[in-house]
């Protein structure tokens, strides 16, 4: 890599994506670069430091990604030739996720350096057993430390894709359209449980794009905004967040931990 400071830019729903880029973040730092990682929706992306290498991570959802990474991505700058590789975190399969966004940055002017999409527990409904998903990571972080190793030697795989993948990302695409979103949300809405709320107010701080509402101590679940990160309903110490569809919740994360990620 051309940088010796490498800036990661993530966004994460329920841990895993963070863990990813920890992981890269740090397997990057014993080989001698300097690694940040951000949070993504924390950072106007006209204003990042494109002197630096950077990376960009973000869950897999519906093959695609939430409006708000979407955002982040179009929103970004020319690349003039700057580093970047991507990654995202995925429960089952992606469709080249990883790839499909690199293809986005490249035509951005961008060096896409390195595109991969990594197999994490699932956060959404096909959710499986702790053992099953320390497995998981276990797993993945093996390839982290190839991927890391890749990018240090210039040889990651970059963003080669075919009609096939094309056209399901087009597909996708459309699906994960910010009004979609909202329509999935009103779908699988979420409830209050009140006997259950301890009014503690967490799933309000934690929520990546501020869609919970605090009225009479509550909080009010607005589809608005939601990007179906799953973060609110998997945190609630009490489980009073409820939705039809959802009857397991997951966290890669300890509550101080998202708490932390999240101001
Ligand atoms: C709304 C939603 C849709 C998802 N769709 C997919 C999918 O299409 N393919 C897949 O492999 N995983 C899917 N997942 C699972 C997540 O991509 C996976 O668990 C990921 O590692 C979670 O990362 P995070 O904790 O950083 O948000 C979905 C998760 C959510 C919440
Ligand atoms: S995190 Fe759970 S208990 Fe706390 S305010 Fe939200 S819904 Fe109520
Ligand atoms: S309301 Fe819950 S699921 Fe929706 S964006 Fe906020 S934390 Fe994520």
């Amino acid at each position: 890599m051309k940088s010796k400071t490498v800036d990661i830019y993530c966004f994460t729903g329920t841990g895993n994506t963070y863990l990813v880029a920890k992981k890269i973040a740090n397997d990057l730092q014993d080989n001698g670069y300097l690694t940040n990682v951000k949070n993504m929706t924390k950072f106007e992306p006209q204003k990042i430091d494109l002197s630096h290498t950077i990376g960009i991570g973000f869950t897999v959802v519906f093959w695609n990604t939430f409006p708000v990474v979407k955002d982040f991505i179009n929103s970004l700058p020319q690349g003039n030739n700057t580093e970047i590789f991507v990654f995202t975190t995925m429960g089952d399969f992606s469709l080249n996720a990883a790839t499909n966004f690199g293809c986005i940055l490249k035509n951005k002017g961008y060096d896409v350096i390195g595109a991969k999409d990594f197999l994490m527990p699932n956060n959404f409904i096909a959710i499986q057993k702790k053992e099953k998903n320390i497995f998981k990571i276990e797993k993945a972080y093996k390839k982290i430390e190839i991927f890391a190793k890749q990018l240090i030697d210039g040889n990651a795989k970059s963003c080669k894709t075919n009609l096939f993948f094309k056209f399901f990302f087009t597909i996708t695409n459309f699906i994960t359209n910010r009004w979609r979103i909202k329509i999935f949300q009103k779908i699988i809405k979420f409830d209050l449980n009140k006997d259950k709320c301890i009014k503690c107010k967490l799933c309000f701080e934690i929520c990546p794009v501020k869609n919970i509402q605090i009225k009479n101590d509550y909080p009010i679940f607005k589809e608005m905004k939601c990007q179906l990160c799953m973060r609110c309903i998997s945190y609630c110490p009490t489980h009073a967040i409820k939705s039809f569809l959802l009857h397991k919740t997951y966290t890669a994360l300890s509550i101080d931990e998202i708490k932390k990620w999240s101001n």
